[in-house]
């Protein structure tokens, strides 16, 4: 039974208890990988890993180049929970469905979150490859996490979007990247509910609008994380570049084997944040 048909809050509460069941720990962090991004869970120490199948109330993870688990442990000496795979509203998962293993990791206790998505590149600046900080959204979802969750209803029903992606994460991050020799740019990105990928239209519609790139997840996970005051950290690895004007045809198997590539340099900034945390004393506003 799957999270639709029951109380949201009891949902959340006993899928956290089981997730504490099976590792019982603290998270500092947690991390969404996404398509073509799951490899990065291999790094982690001492893995844990808790199937969303055995999850109480977890839809299955049916896209593809997703797995469906969560790896907990460590990484770069944090303890980490990480969601190798996720789910889509475009799979036909609402979004308590597609929200759900957000709600687990707050309420486990991280104080970050960081997500990665695989995204189509409007910028006429971006290439294959590249790896974008997301430091605003356009909510083409047309979907908010859902309310009536017990505790957090008022914050999420008329919530603040001003600040999703925290400030300081997204100069260290672009700090980081510079240090291994290469530019991760700040830009915008547009929520599309898919499953397909845009016409040039579209496309067209979009680089209008403001978006630099353009995927079909995150927003409905960083709406929910922000409902916890939890502070977001968000990269879209772009794996193709769409020109409206010369539109070439985009694959999954292609977009799976591009996102890999950004998926090392996403990796680098990922473990010197972690580095970061565990090396600096200082604290990070929230
Ligand atoms: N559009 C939407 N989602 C995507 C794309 C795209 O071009 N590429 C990878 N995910």
């Amino acid at each position: 039974m799957h999270s639709d048909s029951v109380t949201p809050g009891v949902a959340i509460e006993e899928a956290t208890q089981y997730v504490k069941s099976r590792w019982d720990n603290t998270p500092r962090v947690g991390i969404i990988l996404g398509s073509g991004l799951g490899n990065l869970a291999t790094a982690v120490e001492q893995p844990c890993a808790v199937p969303y199948e055995e999850t109480p109330h977890f839809p299955q993870s049916t896209a593809i180049g997703h797995h469906g688990q969560f790896v907990c442990g460590e990484l770069g000496g944090v303890k980490v929970i990480v969601m190798q795979g996720r789910f889509h509203l475009y799979e036909g998962y609402s979004t308590k469905n597609v929200t759900l293993p957000v709600h687990v990791m707050c309420r486990l206790g991280i104080d970050t979150l960081i997500v990665s998505n695989a995204a189509g590149g409007l910028n006429p600046g971006f290439s294959a490859g590249d790896v974008m900080v997301i430091n605003g959204h356009l909510n083409r979802m047309h979907r908010r996490p859902e309310y009536g969750i017990p505790n957090i209803a008022p914050t999420m029903w008329a919530q603040s979007t001003l600040r999703p992606y925290h400030p300081e994460l997204q100069s260290m991050a672009r700090h980081i990247a510079r240090e291994n020799d290469f530019e991760a740019p700040l830009g915008v990105y547009a929520g599309h509910l898919g499953p397909n990928y845009e016409t040039r239209a579209e496309y067209r519609y979009l680089r209008k609008l403001g978006a630099d790139a353009v995927g079909m997840s995150t927003i409905p996970e960083v709406l929910v994380a922000e409902s916890y005051d939890v502070r977001t950290l968000a990269f879209s690895a772009i794996t193709n570049v769409c020109r409206p004007d010369a539109l070439t045809e985009t694959t999954a198997e292609e977009v799976i084997e591009i996102a890999a590539i950004a998926g090392q340099k996403i990796k680098k900034i990922l473990l010197g944040i972690l580095n970061f945390y565990t090396q600096s004393g200082r604290e990070l506003s929230k």
